[in-house]
């Protein structure tokens, strides 16, 4: 596939836009063409037009999770956004906390990819109940994405650090890590407890429990309006009473349904449930 005609161009643009609610922009043709090379090949596909033709019929091949994986790329890294973690560890445990005395806090990071962020949290809980003795029970975070090979890399838990990954201090290395003879660094087993990986698809209508928390980064931004309000909406039905939803920052793109309260933080919008 060397070149993508325009007009296929244009029909994937409708077919992701139609059955997955992803929005494909005009100019991102090349990155299309590199993304999904991958994913031809593997379904020994010639062309986006076999690829279209294959995904109109019925049953299940995978096709379409895998070029949804293409699509939206797998990255995630550790604590990040800063105002993610900041509005968890100041805002939305502490107000748990209280209202919640002594239970365990249970958290969904959806959208998880490779398990950086769902890790994270998972520190960042722990570090909150160190500080706060008492005040929370314990902690649970579901993990989910639809990416297979992204869950594989997380459930792994087996990680290169580098100089770029400054959010992980030597105080976090040594307490929720673990190096690892023949290079890297496992997270500890007291941090993998608290995780639990799983395959979802936040289009469809499974809910998987309920939680006082769900963190949402980096996903939600590929899909239209419509599917936005919609995942948020499901968001709001797995939510126990009071409970709060974290977005990144680019994640909603203003467009918060009524069922959320906006909670003004120190470095960003929390928003929790009506
Ligand atoms: C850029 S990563 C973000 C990872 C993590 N939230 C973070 O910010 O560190 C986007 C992830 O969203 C996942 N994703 C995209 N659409 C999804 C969907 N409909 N259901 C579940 N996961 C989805 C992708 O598989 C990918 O792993």
């Amino acid at each position: 596939m060397e070149t993508i005609k325009t007009s296929d161009y244009q029909a994937l643009q409708v077919y992701l836009r139609d059955a997955c609610g992803i929005l494909l922009r005009d100019s991102g043709l090349d990155l299309a063409r590199r993304r999904l090379r991958p994913v031809l090949d593997n379904h020994q596909l010639a062309s986006i037009e076999a690829l279209l033709e294959r995904l109109d019929r019925p049953g299940r091949s995978g096709l379409k999770e895998a070029v949804i994986d293409a699509i939206t790329v797998s990255e995630s890294r550790w604590f990040s956004e800063a105002s993610v973690f900041s509005m968890l560890g100041d805002q939305v445990l502490p107000d748990i906390a209280r209202r919640n005395a002594g239970k365990r806090v249970a958290i969904w990071s959806a959208a998880c990819s490779t398990g950086q962020e769902s890790y994270s949290i998972a520190m960042a809980a722990s570090e909150f109940r160190e500080q706060n003795p008492g005040n929370l029970g314990g902690v649970r975070v579901l993990a989910t994405d639809t990416s297979r090979s992204a869950l594989e890399v997380a459930r792994r838990a087996h990680y290169e650090l580098g100089p770029e990954d400054t959010n992980i201090t030597s105080r976090r290395k040594e307490r929720f890590f673990r190096s690892i003879e023949k290079g890297g660094w496992r997270i500890s087993p007291e941090i993998r407890a608290l995780v639990e990986f799983r395959e979802l698809n936040l289009l469809q209508r499974t809910l998987p429990g309920k939680f006082d928390v769900v963190i949402c980064q980096n996903a939600l931004v590929y899909y239209s309006a419509e599917k936005r309000k919609a995942i948020l909406t499901r968001f709001h039905a797995t939510l126990n009473s009071g409970g709060y939803l974290i977005a990144g920052s680019s994640e909603l793109a203003g467009e918060v349904p009524d069922l959320y309260e906006p909670i003004e933080c120190h470095k960003g919008t929390a928003y929790r449930k009506r």
